[in-house]
């Protein structure tokens, strides 16, 4: 029955205008909300999974107005209910007007409201609590023993959600403070982001309670959050930071006596910020929840950050290592962000950088800070530097700051890609500004901005007065064009080098880097600070630039007043402070290369300048600009390396090229593999006996790498050390195989065993009720030789409605599309199971998914059929697409390059 308009005398006009009205996809700025009261009863239980609420707003007119705009989406409104009050008098709603696309709710009133005049609006909503990881939303978990289903209730606001919780400003720059009274059956907690006042019982429900909180500072609505839930508390810990934080863990019962990961390293990683960045945490406590469900991996809403249970592995005993160095870096980077985002927030999304480049950034620096000898962060930003380099050097790659309007476009800006190449700008300045005057500059925006919203311009200007104050740069050079040359644009130079021998000119010159295409001259240009390190003065250290290459000019002749002589190398970009490519004439590579082979200590070399030679030199190769013979030239310096790092990078891009090649070139392939790797693998100990002699948590990166590519290149005995470990643990003792191990051990056994092993390991598989023990089974299955057995395995997961199990299906074909033997038929596979596996996985899963497909295309005409066959699935439009550019790119590799790769490797074995 419809309910009856207890004020007649409002007429409510509704009208749902189409967008096409509206180019402002911004809030109007005539309004401020000071200040908000919001009320949440919450109701859980197996039937009834709802909310309903009020809030009332306290409203500044800045300019006087008739309307009042907002975000609402997906609430009903109690519109009836909804008032507008200003020292006892009510000004009336004329009529309600709606925009879908920005999710607008615009009140249209009576009288005008006055500049500088505060009002207070009261809205009435209700809805139910949803399934779509957004907003007010609800998750459950089953409890392991009495198999009973509970249910709880979570927030999950950024980017653009908290409009379907409550109706709200909902921009980051529009801070206010909150006071959050939450009601719900007193058999559940409540939390939110401010301890609890007090409680009392509700009106007219039974057993419900109503609970104020203390008012939360002034904060963006993307970072308000609350849950109602009945998880358990697995340890109140008091923090060691000037406020004395305390902290909580809630959790399922099932996760209580795990390690937590986030639980031992919280308190320790605020401590480190509040002393890197000289700013006090502000808040009494903080809860941390680890809900069954969630969108994103973390998220670090004020006072109440929540973790991913399922991605987020975090307990300390049981995972890989890889998995626990990404968990506490996640950690780490949420509690960056209690700074860059939650005290200081970008004013808008195309800023989204100005939060997750420096919370990334400084999550690596917490974690060498805080276990210097793991050298994590140090890890972290090599494998960084090795995916800009690669990722963006294609024509289409969108600069990290860019427009975005409706929330579609702003949660899109939310990419591997945003944060990593934020991550490398901070490193950038942090670099060329040096240690104190970068963070003298941080500090000092820190506080200006304090409770405040910057623009990148704000931390431009920042930098800019300590780097002048210091005398670190010319009061000419203005920084803001310098990084706007990085943020605004995407993509990057090859800067090249070429020295005069006889008068020590140097020639420079930029030009954008783009993979697959001759390098076309572009008019692109960046501000590229210029720092050479010389062969007889080789301090990486001093990163600061002794000169400018300005944009738009091109080209450079430089003067070094410490003169190189004509038969030293110099290196242009110390630790690869700067995110460009380099290439120098013959004859400096020549005395590069000369070095890096003869000298043990490889002439003082940065092992990141290292690793970025060996980048450079293939990437140019692959660009027709140097030849196959001098890259591997080079690359014959790496029977000498001995870290990681460099390695690391050359053999991930080996490995690419090598997926490539057919017939004989990939037999080629494989010898060169087997002999570039043997010293390498001859270095470290014998598999067999790792099992007494587990490596040390900082080598355990390096040696997990060397196992697993000795043995997929079969080379000198690894398969058989495999094979001797597998059998050793083969009965009952299996769990006593180090875990880092399994994978290489488990894959070789797999690869030259037969049916009988792969029912064995699948047998294990399908009896696992341990996670982590299912997913290594799952990845090694991938190396089996034979379909019919692993097709089993495929069926099995992709058939499951458990997510748990279906992720073990890209997994295992993971494996399987890095290896030879099952390519084509898992390729086959994938496609004539196109249709569900595109309804099952997101499209992060999806794309990668196919890259890894055509990573090995050696025809065109296969990429015809994958057309064809994923035409009309639309969960398949966008990877395939990006599927198809990386088959272009490989296809003209093919054509104009492989023949010289090719011929090189013939030399060489
Ligand atoms: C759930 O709560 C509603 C009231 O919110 C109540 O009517 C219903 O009986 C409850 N159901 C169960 C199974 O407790
Ligand atoms: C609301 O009022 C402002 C200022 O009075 C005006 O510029 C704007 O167009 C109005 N918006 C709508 C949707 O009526
Ligand atoms: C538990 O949540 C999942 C979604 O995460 C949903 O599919 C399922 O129906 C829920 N179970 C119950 C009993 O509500
Ligand atoms: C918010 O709550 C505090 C108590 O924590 C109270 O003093 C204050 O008046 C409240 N603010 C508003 C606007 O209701
Ligand atoms: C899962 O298996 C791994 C490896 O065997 C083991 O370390 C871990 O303790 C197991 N976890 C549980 C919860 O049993
Ligand atoms: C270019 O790079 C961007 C970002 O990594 C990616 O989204 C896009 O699909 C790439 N385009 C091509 C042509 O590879
Ligand atoms: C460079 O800095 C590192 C780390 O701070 C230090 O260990 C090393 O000794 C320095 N090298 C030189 C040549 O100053
Ligand atoms: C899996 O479990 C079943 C039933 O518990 C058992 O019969 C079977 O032997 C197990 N298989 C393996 C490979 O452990
Ligand atoms: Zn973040």
């Amino acid at each position: 029955m419809p309910q009856l308009n207890p004020c007649p005398w409002i007429f409510i006009l509704l009208i749902s205008s189409s967008w096409a009205a509206y180019d402002h996809y911004r809030l109007p700025s005539s309004l401020e909300p000071l200040h908000y009261n919001l009320r949440i009863l919450t109701h859980l239980n197996s039937t009834d999974q709802r909310f309903e609420g009020s809030v009332k707003i306290d409203i500044l007119a800045r300019e006087s107005t008739r309307n009042i705009t907002l975000h609402v989406a997906f609430l009903k409104i109690e519109e009836e209910r909804t008032s507008l009050s200003f020292k006892q008098e009510t000004n009336s709603i004329t009529s309600i007007e709606t925009n879908e696309l920005y999710n607008f709710y615009i009140l249209h009133l009576s009288q005008e409201l006055e500049k500088d005049q505060i009002y207070q609006l009261e809205m009435h909503f209700a809805a139910n609590l949803n399934d779509s990881l957004s907003g007010y939303y609800k998750s459950n978990f089953t409890d392991a023993i009495t198999k009973e289903v509970h249910h709880l209730a979570v927030t999950q606001f950024s980017p653009t959600f908290a409009r379907q919780a409550f109706p709200c400003f909902d921009e980051p720059s529009w801070k206010s403070t909150f006071n959050i009274t939450l009601g719900y059956h007193r058999d559940y907690t409540g939390l939110s982001g401010t301890p609890v006042i007090e409680c009392q019982k509700h009106g007219s429900l039974e057993n419900y309670i109503w609970c104020d909180h203390e008012t939360l500072l002034k904060t963006s609505t993307y970072l308000v959050a609350y849950s109602v839930h009945d998880l358990k508390n697995a340890a109140t810990i008091a923090g060691d930071t000037r406020n004395r934080v305390t902290f909580r863990n809630w959790m399922q019962q099932k996760l209580l006596d795990q390690d937590m990961i986030s639980m031992e390293i919280a308190p320790k990683l605020l401590g480190f910020y509040e002393n890197l960045f000289q700013i006090d945490f502000p808040l009494r406590k903080i809860d941390q929840l680890t809900v069954p469900t969630h969108r994103f991996t973390a998220m670090e809403n004020w006072g109440l950050v929540t973790y991913n249970e399922e991605r987020l592995p975090q307990n300390q005993g049981d995972f890989l290592q890889q998995q626990k160095d990404m968990t506490a870096s996640t950690v780490a980077h949420e509690y960056a962000h209690q700074w860059f985002g939650n005290l200081v927030t970008m004013k808008w999304w195309n800023d989204l950088w100005l939060k997750e480049g420096p919370s990334t950034y400084f999550a690596y620096l917490a974690l060498d800070g805080l276990q210097p000898e793991w050298t994590r962060g140090e890890r972290f930003i090599a494998r960084d530097l090795a995916n800009f380099f690669e990722k963006d050097s294609n024509a289409t790659v969108p600069a990290i700051s860019k427009d975005v309007k409706n929330p579609t476009e702003i949660l899109g800006q939310f990419t591997e890609y945003v944060y990593q190449k934020g991550a490398l700008t901070m490193r950038m300045l942090h670099k060329m500004l040096g240690e104190e005057a970068f963070f003298q500059g941080i500090r000092s925006f820190l506080r200006r901005y304090y409770l405040g919203n910057v623009s990148q311009g704000d931390l431009w200007q920042s930098f800019q007065e300590v780097a002048l104050q210091k005398g670190i740069i010319s009061d000419k050079l203005n920084l803001s064009s310098v990084m706007d040359s990085w943020t605004l644009q995407g993509g990057y130079p090859l800067v090249t080098l070429i020295r005069d021998y006889q008068t020590g000119r140097i020639t420079i010159n930029q030009n954008r880097f783009l993979k697959g295409n001759d390098m076309v001259i572009n008019s692109s240009c960046w501000w590229v600070p210029l720092t050479f390190v010389r062969q007889n003065l080789p301090d990486f250290n001093r990163t600061s630039p002794q000169f400018w290459l300005e944009c738009p000019s091109i080209t450079k002749v430089i003067e070094l007043s410490d003169l190189p002589t004509s038969d030293e190398w110099i290196i242009l970009n110390p630790q690869v402070g700067n995110i460009f490519r380099v290439n120098y004439d013959e004859q400096n590579w020549h005395l590069l290369k000369e070095t890096l082979k003869n000298d043990p200590n490889f002439g003082g070399i940065h092992k990141l300048n290292r690793a970025q030679l060996v980048d450079d030199i293939l990437a140019l190769a692959a660009g027709n600009i140097h030849k196959y013979d001098k890259a591997c030239d080079l690359l014959d310096y790496l029977k000498n390396e001995r870290d990681f790092l460099p390695w690391q990078r050359a053999v991930g891009i080996l490995n690419r090229l090598g997926a490539l090649l057919t017939g004989e070139d990939a037999r080629k392939f494989k010898l060169y593999m087997q002999k570039l790797l043997l010293p390498l693998y001859k270095r470290f100990p014998k598999l067999s006996g790792i099992t007494e002699s587990t490596p040390a948590i900082k080598d355990i990166h390096f040696a997990h790498f060397v196992y697993t590519q000795a043995c997929r290149y079969n080379v000198d005995d690894c398969t058989s050390q495999v094979k001797t470990l597998t059998l050793s643990h083969r009965n009952g003792s299996r769990d006593k195989l180090p875990l880092n191990f399994q994978k290489v051990a488990y894959c070789s056994f797999l690869e030259e065993g037969g049916d009988e092993e792969f029912q064995e390991i699948f047998g294990l598989f399908q009896n696992s009720t341990n996670a982590t023990q299912r997913r290594i089974w799952a990845s090694s299955l991938g190396c089996t030789r034979d379909f019919k057995n692993f097709e089993k395995l495929l069926n099995l997961t992709l058939q499951s409605d458990e997510k748990p199990i279906s992720d073990c299906y890209v997994l295992a074909v993971e494996t399987a599309l890095s290896r030879d033997a099952l390519v084509s038929s898992t390729g086959d596979y994938i496609l004539s199971h196109a249709k569900v596996t595109g309804e099952k996985f997101k499209k992060r899963e999806l794309t990668g998914l196919l890259l890894s497909l055509v990573r090995n295309f050696q025809s065109p005409e296969k990429v015809e059929e994958l057309k064809e066959r994923l035409r009309d699935i639309k969960q398949f439009e966008e990877p395939l697409k990006k599927a198809i550019d990386q088959v272009k790119i490989n296809q003209k590799w093919q054509k104009d390059c492989s023949d010289d790769f090719s011929k090189a490797l013939g030399q060489r074995i």
